[in-house]
């Protein structure tokens, strides 16, 4: 059994037929019947050479902001919906309050983040009454959830746009519907119905790409509301990430980072190619010299994927392994697929074959039922493999969630109780994991400058752990080597040995 989970993964849920499309030649049709047609400089323009920003708008020169919250695939997004705000002639404004149009990109994961997202909603309702003009567009996991959308129907009216993540692609013809039409525009697809190739992307500075390989989740672990915001699981062709990434390296990009919600079940709807041969392959770009990877799932990783990553020395040794729970009994509740003793195999295998990889997780407190000892088990866990870090969280009831439906009876008082303490221990455990590393040299890329000093710069190791540096001129977007000085429970402290050039 485990090793039937470590070798081969689990069966896949579902295969989907799901066609492929190109964005470039869908919304050039688009573009071409409301008589726009690409220009040298990427925007799409009528015969007067006006943009389609400027007709939308009726300005000269419109600028748009989008705002995320949530994770790296919210992030990806956001760089898509740049993309294609540029391609229509949106210039991009930093502040986004002057901006003509105002995308929010939300997350829907915890309370907490679906909250942040409904405050800056309210907030921008001033906004809209002093300037009508502006354009309020709200997107991502929140808009997937009707009660979301009906709660905005009701509460926010100027809110303009309400679409989700499976037709952000549309964004040509949502501001159009959204200009013309006087009532709230709102397109919400439940499911994908294709995966849209060729996006253009407007990506943060630097040397470092997102490149998303599979979307979707067919995990439904009971807590979770990502399968219901990001649909049923489909895998990017291989030739289309491998097409990316090798765009991205002539472009001058030196680490991907490869994403998914669950980046090891590549491949269940592709037939025989799996994660582990498409890191192998990824590795033979040239001019990639780093791979990264998220979000992993450890009922997926297989002992084949733990040996690819120990032989290709491009994958960087981080292993982030979402355990969310050390007792098996609560494992289960989850529907997270793997025992406590799988999960334990399985950072066996990565410690034997990798032994100085950084290994990172998440974990969940406070789940429905979850008694004292199921938490010891969790605390001792957490002792036993030792994370180089770890997101925790206060378990959160989603709307629609099994586990929203289910009774309750850890008091609220006491769930913050155990976050504390899991956190005081994971802290220990972090400052002592950075401690061990002063005195050593690291590999490091280095950044830009720090956001509170500019004479500092931000530099990260192949185990994802952020080293800050004296500055070193020229020194961004070089590979270097950072000997390690100082060590807190967040970051390490250093100094450049050395900063390649040309990398
Ligand atoms: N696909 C990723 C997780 C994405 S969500 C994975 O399976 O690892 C990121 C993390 O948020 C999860 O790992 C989990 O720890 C946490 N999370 C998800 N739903 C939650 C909820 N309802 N309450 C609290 N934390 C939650
Ligand atoms: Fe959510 Fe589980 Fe899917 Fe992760 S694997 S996104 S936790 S359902
Ligand atoms: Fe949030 Fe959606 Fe990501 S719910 S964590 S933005 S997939």
């Amino acid at each position: 059994m485990v090793n039937s989970m470590l070798q081969k993964g689990a069966p896949p849920m579902q295969r989907l037929e799901i066609p492929v499309i190109s964005y470039h030649a869908r919304t050039a049709t688009f573009m071409a019947a409301q008589g726009f047609y690409p220009s040298p400089d990427g925007i799409y323009r009528d015969a007067a050479a006006r943009s389609y920003a400027t007709v939308l708008t009726g300005t000269p020169h419109p600028t748009a902001h989008a705002r995320t919250w949530g994770c790296q695939m919210n992030e990806a997004d956001s760089e898509n919906l740049r993309g294609q705000l540029q391609q229509m002639g949106y210039a991009d404004s930093a502040s986004g309050e002057d901006a003509d149009v105002i995308l929010l990109n939300t997350c829907a994961v915890r309370g907490t983040a679906a909250e942040h997202a409904l405050g800056e909603i309210g907030r921008l309702k001033q906004l809209k009454t002093e300037r009508p003009d502006l354009l309020l567009g709200v997107c991502g996991c929140l808009t997937q959830m009707p009660e979301t959308v009906e709660y905005l129907r009701r509460h926010a009216p100027h809110v303009d746009l309400i679409f989700g993540t499976n037709n952000l692609h549309d964004l040509p013809g949502l501001l159009q519907r959204a200009y013309r039409d006087e009532a709230q525009t709102i397109d919400i697809w439940a499911q994908a119905p294709e995966t849209v190739e060729d996006l253009p992307a407007r990506r943060g500075g630097g040397v470092k790409a997102w490149v998303n390989i599979i979307y979707g989740c067919d995990k439904f672990c009971t807590y979770c509301i990502v399968p219901t915001t990001r649909g049923r699981e489909r895998s990017r062709r291989p030739g289309d990430v491998l097409a990316e990434v090798e765009r991205l390296a002539g472009e001058g990009y030196r680490e991907v980072t490869l994403l998914g919600q669950n980046v090891n079940s590549y491949g269940h709807d592709l037939g025989d190619y799996d994660f582990a041969d498409l890191l192998r392959d990824v590795a033979q770009v040239p001019g990639i010299r780093w791979i990264r990877y998220t979000t992993s799932h450890p009922r997926d990783f297989t002992l084949k994927m733990v040996q690819t990553i120990s032989d290709h020395s491009q994958v960087c040794e981080h292993f982030h392994l979402p355990v969310q729970c050390g007792s098996d009994k609560v494992l289960r509740w989850m529907n997270r697929g793997y025992s406590r003793a799988q999960y334990l195999e399985l950072v066996g295998h990565v410690r034997r074959l990798l032994p100085h990889a950084a290994i990172t997780t998440d974990i969940i407190v406070g789940f429905p039922r979850e008694t004292e000892d199921d938490f010891q088990q969790t605390l001792e866990l957490v002792r036993e493999v030792g994370y180089d870090n770890a997101f925790t969280f206060q378990y959160s009831p989603r709307a629609g969630t099994p586990a929203a439906r289910w009774e309750d009876p850890v008091p609220p008082g006491v769930k913050k109780d155990r976050l504390d303490r899991l956190n005081a221990l994971q802290y220990a455990t972090s400052r002592r994991k950075n401690e061990a590393l002063v005195g050593s040299t690291q590999e490091v890329l280095i950044e830009g400058g720090s956001r509170k000093d500019p004479e500092v710069l931000t530099a990260r190791t192949r185990g994802n752990r952020l080293v800050l540096v004296p500055r070193v001129l020229g020194a961004e977007n070089h590979f270097g080597l950072a000997r390690v000085t100082e060590a807190q429970t967040w970051t390490l402290h250093g100094e450049l040995v050395r900063v390649e050039q040309g990398a």
